[in-house]
């Protein structure tokens, strides 16, 4: 096959280069597929989701670039119900729904690797992670909603125990969608 490159230059393509090229546009077309498809959900079945499937998020997850290549955003599962009603009342932007899910994420960067850079590169990787985690979840036909990590200042004091003086970069909520 003759493919033109570029206004002067054309290149003779065996089958290989024509399939494989053909693989790299679907490719391309099914993440932006992904991406149309990616939303928000707070309202979630009972359906449990398989710890395998919960593993291979943060798995993937930490594929996501972080700053010099940390990578010290860790994730923390939280799935026992007291816990998820103790978040569902700390955390201001999942208060009243964040509960239901059947897992959440907890996000936690390791003060000691940000050193200085506390301020904000903590959020940055973990915003970068976030976006990761929707697509992963997308992909899987899981829901899901980040949860920024506002916590009002009276409750931080139950909330110490739970996050190990470790700096709290949000949670992501996540479970089958109600139907
Ligand atoms: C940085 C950030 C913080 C967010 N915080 C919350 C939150 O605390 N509670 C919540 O219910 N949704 C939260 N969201 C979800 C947004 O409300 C949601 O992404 C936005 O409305 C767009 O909707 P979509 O995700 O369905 O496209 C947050 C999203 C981002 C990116």
């Amino acid at each position: 096959m003759l493919e033109r490159m570029s206004r002067n230059t054309f290149l003779y393509m065996d089958k290989y280069q024509t399939r494989y090229l053909q693989h790299q546009k679907r490719k391309k077309e099914s993440l932006i597929k992904l991406m149309k498809k990616r939303h928000s959900e707070r309202i979630f079945s009972d359906k449990k989701v398989p710890d395998k499937l919960v593993k291979k998020i943060i798995d993937l997850s930490k594929l996501a670039p972080s700053s010099c290549d940390r990578k010290a955003v860790e994730i923390k599962i939280v799935d026992s119900r007291d816990d998820k009603q103790l978040l569902g009342g700390l955390l201001v932007g999942g208060v009243g729904w964040i509960h239901r899910a059947d897992r959440i994420l907890v996000l936690l960067a390791n003060r000691g690797a940000y050193k200085e850079n506390l301020y904000y590169m903590p959020y940055l990787d973990a915003g970068v992670m976030i976006n990761q985690i929707y697509l992963i979840c997308t992909e899987l036909n899981l829901k899901c909603c980040y949860v920024n990590p506002n916590v009002r200042e009276n409750h931080l004091r139950y909330f110490s125990d739970f996050i190990d003086n470790k700096l709290f970069c949000g949670a992501i909520a996540i479970g089958y969608e109600d139907i």
